[in-house]
């Protein structure tokens, strides 16, 4: 890749205007032409991808998002898919970035599920700005703030305004009147200028600086079973408990994948996932001094419960994640 044009790491010159930009009037629509040194394509490096084939519905919030973060509109676009853990945002967002990218001049995937990574995620960018990908210079050690300058100003050009940042995991947010001792503004990895197009994925529902793409639970029981039949590669039609285990499964994308990855690698048969299902609660109901009951009855203020039974080789692993939602 060619070194991206206008970024310089060490000094304050970052975007000497260069000589060789052109404008390409060749670029498809509905994005406005971006010099070629600001096309970066699609950078997904280090997202947890699923194939394309095993995504499934999720087209009004793709529609949603798609209107909302059109490259075209003038100002920066900021919309937040919230949702409680395994909902699907992080493949949502995903599936949206592979699905619109040729409309925008970059698409840029960064882990933002802590200010370490984050940092660490700029640093990486700015290596591949300069084409640190083994034709490109090398450029030694890069300070993390100052990488985060860089970056910020590179998204804050004025000839490059129809990129797509997707900051996925933005789990602790710190913002004025949400406090946290773990978590940061986001706000403050954004370009300075207010361009761009920006989605975030979060478990927390107030973002409010940003539009929102509340996701929910598959409600539809054929988008499950099509999660268990492509995950397993199993006929779900006519198959009784299948539909009961999409059911006891309750729309749950994270769940459904489980179990159908589950089936996929074993004899057992959906019947049969959905009886070590049942004894696995049995089990945790037995053993866990009354929490159960708090998950299972839903308690408003536990609206951020997620239960998630992993279910590892031999069924044994039950995992129990709940959180407030803030
Ligand atoms: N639309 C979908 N179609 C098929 N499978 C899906 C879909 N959405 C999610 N999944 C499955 O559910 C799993 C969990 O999804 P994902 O990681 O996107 O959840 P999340 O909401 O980002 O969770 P977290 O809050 O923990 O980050 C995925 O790895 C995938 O296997
Ligand atoms: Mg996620």
């Amino acid at each position: 890749m060619a070194t991206a044009k206008g970024v310089s790491v060490g000094d304050n010159s970052y975007w000497h205007q260069g000589d060789n930009i052109t404008t390409n009037h060749h670029h498809p629509l509905p994005a406005p032409p971006a010099p070629p040194s600001y096309k970066l394509g699609l950078n997904l490096d280090g997202a947890p991808q699923i194939d394309g084939r095993l995504f499934v519905g999720r087209e009004q919030e793709l529609a949603q998002i798609q209107e909302w973060l059109s490259p075209v509109n003038p100002t920066q676009n900021v919309v937040a898919i919230s949702g409680l853990g395994g909902m699907g945002k992080t493949q949502l967002s995903l599936h949206f970035a592979k699905r619109c990218h040729p409309s925008y001049s970059a698409v840029i995937w960064l882990n933002a599920n802590c200010e370490t990574t984050l940092k660490a995620a700029y640093v990486a960018l700015v290596r591949r700005f300069h084409g640190e990908d083994g034709r490109g210079e090398a450029v030694g050690k890069i300070d993390e703030e100052q990488a985060v300058r860089t970056v910020r100003q590179w998204l804050s050009r004025p000839e490059n305004k129809t990129w797509l940042v997707v900051y996925d995991n933005y789990d602790d947010p710190q913002l004025p009147g949400l406090r946290s001792s773990t978590g940061y503004d986001i706000r403050t990895y954004f370009p300075y200028s207010t361009q761009g197009s920006i989605l975030i994925t979060t478990r927390s529902a107030r973002l409010t600086f940003a539009k929102q793409v509340r996701l929910k639970k598959f409600d539809d029981l054929d988008q499950s079973l099509a999660i268990l039949a492509t995950r397993s590669s199993r006929e779900t039609r006519g198959d009784g408990n299948a539909t009961k285990l999409a059911k006891r499964l309750d729309g749950l994308p994270l769940a459904l994948a489980t179990a159908g990855d589950y089936i996929g690698k074993t004899p057992d048969s959906f019947g049969d996932y959905l009886q070590m299902y049942e004894d696995a609660w049995q089990d945790l109901a037995d053993n866990s001094d009354g929490l159960f009951n708090v998950l299972k009855g839903g308690s408003e203020r536990f609206d951020g419960c997620r239960v998630d039974s992993l279910h590892e080789k031999h069924f044994n692993t039950t995992t129990i994640d709940f959180r407030y939602c803030h």
